[in-house]
């Protein structure tokens, strides 16, 4: 990446050999690549055997580039001292430090890391130590690919809340960081276990990020990274950690060997985090969270059209030279990947009719594949080859539902699985959002439905519905404001986000100020980015709305983030 500064290479003298051998300086250079990066070259004296060992040494400087992220006190919960993390995936580690940037290879690592007095380092590893002068010693025992590997530099401090886990956070945060997932974590692990097999990882910790982290969670092995906006105070946004916890076996054991594969490690490990959750909180619950993923992929594929080529499971992924040519991998973070992923997915266990034997084909599959890279051909096959009848049978190429079809061809997903255990949860929310979006309110009806009770994914599908609908008869939006103080003023993201989305599609200028309050308040790119899409495709007020709103936040926004609001708002210099 042009933001690292390489300034020399050298080969060690192998181990082993005489202790007076020098190092040896080798010629390094850069050449083009991709937009996202160069490829280092470094010529070795002679070339190497199969097979032998060969220790280089880089010595370089990092720090200006987009997996480096830098935030001021102001940008931090305490707002009292600085703060660095990087977020690796899906190619921004190169800029971090040298590496075959590619989830195809995988490696163990160690770090040194020096810090000032005050602050602590953590990364993603299995074991650390503290040692005299503020210096912390990181090995990852396991091999992992380059874009797992992250660094957080902050005034934090953790708090136990499992047997092999801790929360971390700013200290302001730390006590609601230990409430709100004291106790939980270690049954999701068990279920994850019971059916995926060992959990090969130490320890599962969860480090608080700033507001401006641009994931809901990100999956750093033994550490994963989450929003503060997770901190809702009644756990209903866990699903988030069983998606992180899920990645322990799909995504950070079997790994999708290109990003233009991605879908192999969100598909499965949407399947695998509603697994965990049907065993956990029981399948209607599931059911009813999987209903609002469905709702997301459904309006991804209107806003981008069906037929777009991102909406495919195999994406094909060029590097090219410059701005305009080619794709980089993180341009293609969307739905599909994961909710067409875990229709396929799904499909899979369809066809196999049982769930007790796709749990086992899943855990054979992780044990198959487990520190390795793949491709869809991989886990297909090993498909294939583990249900010998299913293969007998041609599974593969049943007309309408052809693997390959599957893999290659766009659009909506060609099975859907059944999600209608859910049904009890999401009639009320259905009826309640057919009776907001009549032309006359039916207010007797209306009242007589009491939401009090209504677990969050229930008020988010309701949501949904009422979007969907949107924009509904003139004044109604209104009412349901003053209505439902619970979700209009609520202060949980998921509400947010569906609130504003709403207040944007009808219009409802009284309320924009909640638009902007809440995109001052976090950077989460998925929100984030349809609410700067509504703005701009709404009235000439939003659109002042978005610009206002904009250059307010953009500097604590994450570099990739800016850059595709920046597009969204036709402003120059997007990258
Ligand atoms: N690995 C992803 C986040 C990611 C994807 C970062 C692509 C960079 C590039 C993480 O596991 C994820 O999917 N997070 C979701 C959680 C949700 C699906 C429960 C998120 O951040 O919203
Ligand atoms: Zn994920």
């Amino acid at each position: 990446h042009p933001a690292l500064a390489v300034s020399r290479a050298a080969l060690l003298p192998p181990p082993g050999g005489p202790g007076d051998a020098a190092e040896q300086e080798l010629p390094v250079e850069s050449r083009p690549f991709a937009s996202y990066g160069s490829a280092l070259h470094i010529a070795l004296p002679q070339a190497p055997r199969a097979g032998q060992l060969l220790t280089l040494l880089i010595d370089y400087e990092a720090g200006e580039g987009p997996g480096v992220c830098w935030l001021s006190p102001e940008q931090t919960a305490g707002k009292q001292k600085p703060y660095m993390y990087t977020q690796g995936q899906a190619v921004l580690n190169r800029s971090f430090f040298p590496c075959f940037d590619t989830p195809s290879a995988k490696f163990t690592y160690s770090a040194t890391v020096k810090v000032p007095e005050g602050f602590t380092a953590v990364m993603s590893a299995t074991s650390w130590e503290k040692q005299k002068d503020n210096t912390f010693v990181f090995k990852m025992s396991q091999p992992i690919p380059s874009y797992l590997i992250a660094l957080v530099v902050g005034d934090i401090v953790s708090a136990d809340v499992g047997p092999r886990s801790r929360v971390w956070a700013e200290p302001c945060l730390i006590e609601a960081a230990k409430k709100e997932y004291d106790g939980v974590i270690e049954e999701f692990l068990v279920v994850g276990e019971k059916l995926f097999g060992p959990y090969v990882w130490g320890r599962y910790d969860i480090l608080f990020m700033p507001p401006s982290f641009p994931f809901g969670g990100m999956e750093n092995p033994c550490l994963t990274f989450v929003t503060p906006c997770l901190l809702a105070g009644d756990r209903s946004l866990v699903d988030v950690i069983i998606h992180e916890i899920s990645h322990s076996w799909f995504g950070n054991l079997v790994t999708n060997a290109t990003w233009g594969e991605f879908w192999l490690n969100e598909g499965f490990t949407m399947y695998a985090q509603r697994r965990i959750s049907t065993e956990v909180y029981g399948l209607p619950y599931t059911c009813l969270e999987a209903a609002t993923g469905r709702a997301l992929l459904r309006q991804h594929m209107d806003a981008t059209g069906e037929d777009h080529p991102l909406n495919k499971l195999r994406v094909v992924i060029e590097p090219g030279f410059c701005l305009f040519l080619g794709v980089n991998p993180d341009d293609t973070y969307n739905e599909t990947p994961y909710e067409k992923g875990y229709c396929f997915v799904s499909y899979l266990a369809h066809l196999v009719g049982n769930q007790s034997k796709f749990d086992a084909f899943l855990q054979a599959y992780v044990n198959r594949f487990k520190f390795q890279s793949i491709t869809a051909d991989d886990t297909l096959g090993f498909f294939l080859e583990y249900f010998p009848e299913l293969k007998a049978k041609g599974v593969d190429s049943i007309p309408g539902f052809e693997f390959d079809r599957w893999l290659n061809t766009p659009g909506w997903p060609p099975y859907l699985p059944d999600l209608s255990p859910g049904q009890q949860l999401m009639r009320p929310a259905d009826e309640l959002a057919e009776l907001w979006a009549a032309d006359s309110l039916n207010m007797e009806a209306i009242e007589a439905v009491d939401i009090t009770g209504w677990r969050t994914y229930q008020l988010v599908y309701f949501l949904d519905q009422v979007l969907q609908k949107s924009p509904l008869p003139e004044g109604n939006v209104k009412r349901l404001s003053k209505m439902y103080p619970k979700i209009s003023t609520a202060q949980n993201a998921e509400l947010q986000l569906r609130w504003c989305q709403i207040v944007l599609k009808n219009n409802l200028e009284a309320e924009y100020s909640k638009v902007k309050d809440f995109l001052h308040s976090q950077g989460k790119q998925k929100y984030t980015l349809p609410l700067y899409r509504a703005m701009w495709a709404g009235s000439e007020a939003t659109r002042a709305l978005a610009m206002e709103t904009f250059s307010a936040t953009a500097p604590q926004l994450h570099v990739n983030v800016q850059n595709y609001v920046k597009k969204i708002l036709g402003l120059a210099g997007a990258e």
